[in-house]
């Protein structure tokens, strides 16, 4: 029996071709994996239940960019996961950064927004907001000074920061931030992205929109793209208008690959923490490398509040090797190309193991004197640490470092300067 035996049966070729081939069964038991609802229109009984679907004022699916059942059942897990009311999900990170901001954002708002920022969310503040009348200022997230007298130099709708940021992994006190933007009457929002909800809860600390790239850690393979944004119904009640008029919808596969990954975050998360810790620890010890940072590290300058906000650690770390100017961006470059391991890519959250160079890929459209004035110097690696074993890892850091070494002393005493970043151009797009 189906849902068509009682209608007339379809006569010509092609008529019979579709509706055979897209007579979904229907399922009584319950399935153990989410399945993917690879379709984009839902059917109701009749013209008036179709409506109210479509209208919200009945539940049930009409049509996939209102709402996906693979994409609610991924949604539902990440406002559990992230201690949230609710939660809706995206087709990027960016897409969600996006849809959080024009969900609270007017013409004549303010925001103020950590310097320590990624590219693509300053781009997006800057050029985009920043040109639809909404005012931005920068400030050190970490200077809680700082982040107070920019609130209070003016009405502000939304204090912007970062759980953990590019390219020194900073940390931001999120429970701090909450109390000033909550006490000058504005909104904390906090990007998760390089701590995801093992590590950090931004909701929990008072954080009003918590917002993931499901790119990174949460999907956890580098094979999909997509964004969360979690907070309280109503908060979230505008940001799913946002998505349905955008039309940012996460693919229903997407979707599922992330229910897949967050099935093993935890354990995935742990083991990028400890391979991460036990990295930092050893870089730390070696010639060449300057200095490493890294949460647990007890030289990390937030190391206090590290140790209170992730007691699991994180599988993020930075290091800079020396060098000077031209050494150092060409003991970088050599570093990164003398890996055999290491993915030369330029994201995070992956079972594979990320270096980055920041003066050459992420911060790229920074000349010399706006690297340094970030703190970026041109020997910084940032390194995503991903699945691979321990020893492999040492042993394939330890040669590059010897290629590092050589190309620092090659570079020094050709007399060169950072030539590379004087000649960046302005304002190049950023990778991740
Ligand atoms: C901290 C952070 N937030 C957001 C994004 C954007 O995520 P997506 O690439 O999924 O749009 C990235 C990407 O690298 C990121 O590093």
């Amino acid at each position: 029996m189906t849902d068509d035996a009682n209608r007339a049966a379809p006569r010509g070729f092609s008529t019979r071709a579709i509706r055979a081939a897209t007579r979904a069964p229907r399922v009584d038991q319950r399935p153990n994996a989410v399945p993917i609802y690879q379709s984009a229109t839902f059917s109701a009984d009749d013209a008036e239940e179709l409506g109210a679907i479509a209208s919200g004022t009945a539940a049930g699916y009409a049509y996939a960019r209102l709402a996906n059942p693979t994409g609610d059942a991924l949604a539902a897990a990440i406002a559990e996961l992230e201690g949230a009311e609710a939660a809706n999900v995206f087709a990027s990170g960016m897409a969600a950064i996006h849809a959080a901001l024009l969900s609270v954002l007017r013409a004549g708002d303010r925001v103020v927004a950590t310097k320590a920022i990624y590219g693509s969310t300053r781009t997006l503040l800057s050029n985009r907001f920043g040109t639809l009348g909404v005012e931005i200022a920068y400030v050190d997230a970490t200077d809680l000074t700082a982040v107070e007298a920019a609130l209070a130099a003016a009405p502000t709708r939304v204090l912007y920061a970062e759980t953990l940021s590019n390219p020194t992994i900073v940390v931001a006190d999120i429970a701090a931030l909450a109390g000033l933007a909550h006490r000058h009457g504005a909104l904390l929002v906090v990007d998760n992205t390089f701590a995801s909800p093992v590590i950090c809860r931004p909701i929990e600390l008072g954080a009003d929109l918590a917002i993931e790239s499901l790119t990174k850690y949460l999907g956890g393979h580098s094979d999909l793209l997509g964004g969360s944004v979690a907070g309280s119904r109503e908060l979230i009640a505008a940001v799913k208008a946002v998505e349905v008029d955008t039309g940012a919808t996460l693919a229903p596969f997407a979707a599922f690959l992330v229910l897949r990954g967050i099935a093993t975050l935890a354990i995935r998360m742990a083991r990028h923490a400890e391979t991460a810790r036990a990295l930092a620890g050893w870089l730390e010890r070696q010639p060449g490398v300057v200095r490493v940072y890294h949460p647990d590290l007890p030289s990390h300058p937030q190391r206090a509040v590290a140790a209170r906000q992730f007691p699991h650690g994180s599988g993020m770390l930075a290091f800079e090797l020396e060098g000077g100017p031209a050494g150092g961006r060409a003991a970088g470059g050599a570093f990164i190309d003398a890996l055999t391991i290491p993915e030369r890519t330029a994201s995070l959250g992956s079972i594979h193991t990320i270096v980055a160079h920041p003066p050459s890929t992420t911060h790229r459209q920074l000349d010399a004197a706006a690297l340094a004035e970030a703190g970026i110097a041109p020997g910084l690696l940032r390194c995503s640490v991903g699945l691979e074993d321990l020893d492999d890892l040492i042993e394939d850091f330890g040669q590059a470092l010897e290629a590092a070494r050589t190309a620092a002393a090659a570079a020094n005493s050709a007399g060169g300067t950072d030539a590379a970043a004087e000649a960046q151009p302005a304002a190049a797009a950023s990778a991740t």
